[in-house]
């Protein structure tokens, strides 16, 4: 018994080790000027694929509600989903950094919930954990990175917040509304954010973040220090499950469909990885 105490305590050394080694190895990129490349992962067999073709980070993303679920938002993930995806995710990639979201509703209580979940994905595999907001959710940033969980903070279009902004629209596009995206990244920073996700914003504003506090963009221009996409997004093969009118769905400006110009989903996601690394993905074309 007291061996198996023991083997667990070093387990808990080691899997801390590997955490801050992939950490160290994502800030190393963004003091090199080396793209980061992130794509949404929710199972064990793209995770794999993903480890393979160089992903630095697998994003377990509440987009799992519409992309494997089919609905219409992410409204309806729960943390029994996060955390049923991200134990997946982490048997397929065991040396890739994790980031796993917080549903809506797992955060907004109190910072005691708020950790109480955050621990409840870190044990199920994720490093870091990324929930939406500024503002109040500044305090429960600094509160999970005190008590030890790393915290990307997602910033501009937030979808937990897709019927309060009235659908899916450019932030920040007023100098009102920059100046609070600008002020919330300053915030995140203060309270110990690793790096903050910035979701279609105007190219110049993600710009200005990034000189702030690292970041990682989707519809943010070419200037943030790395790129997500949706991983049915980037095979060209999400149409909108959910939505009323399927031949009216439109991918969004950012979206670029990799697997058109290649043979194998595997080189998919290299040609993604290849495309940011080398910084002709994302484009003008892909901004706002
Ligand atoms: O849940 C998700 O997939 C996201 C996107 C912005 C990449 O957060």
């Amino acid at each position: 018994m007291k061996e198996l105490v023991k083997l667990k305590a070093v387990a808990n050394i080691s899997t801390r080790i590997l955490s801050n080694l992939l950490l160290e190895k994502i800030q190393n990129c963004v003091k090199n000027g080396e793209k980061i490349a992130m794509l949404t992962c929710y199972d064990a067999t793209f995770a794999k694929l993903m480890e393979l073709a160089g992903v630095d980070i697998l994003l377990v993303g509440d987009s799992l509600g519409m992309v494997l679920q089919g609905a219409e938002n992410t409204l309806n993930v729960s943390m029994h989903h996060m955390t049923y995806h991200t134990k997946m995710v982490k048997n397929g990639a065991p040396n890739t950094l994790i980031l796993a979201d917080m549903p809506i509703g797992s955060y907004e209580q109190d910072n005691e919930a708020a950790y109480k979940n955050a621990l409840w994905l870190v044990k199920s595999g994720a490093h870091m954990v990324k929930f939406e907001g500024g503002g109040k959710r500044v305090e429960t940033a600094r509160y999970l990175v005190k008590h030890g969980i790393p915290v990307c903070a997602h910033l501009g279009f937030t979808p937990q917040a897709v019927n309060q902004i009235g659908g899916y629209k450019v932030q920040g596009k007023t100098n009102a509304s920059a100046e609070q995206i600008l002020n919330d990244a300053q915030a995140m920073r203060d309270a110990g954010v690793s790096f903050v996700l910035l979701e279609m914003v105007p190219a110049a504003l993600a710009k200005q973040v990034t000189q702030i506090v690292p970041t990682i963009g989707i519809g943010a221009g070419v200037d943030c220090n790395g790129q997500v996409l949706v991983l049915q997004d980037l095979l060209g093969i999400y149409t909108g499950a959910a939505s009323k009118n399927p031949e009216d769905f439109k991918n969004p400006r950012f979206v670029k469909n990799f697997l058109k110009d290649t043979n194998s989903v595997q080189a998919a996601v290299a040609a993604y990885v290849n495309a940011v690394k080398n910084k002709t993905f994302p484009a003008i074309e892909h901004s706002y």
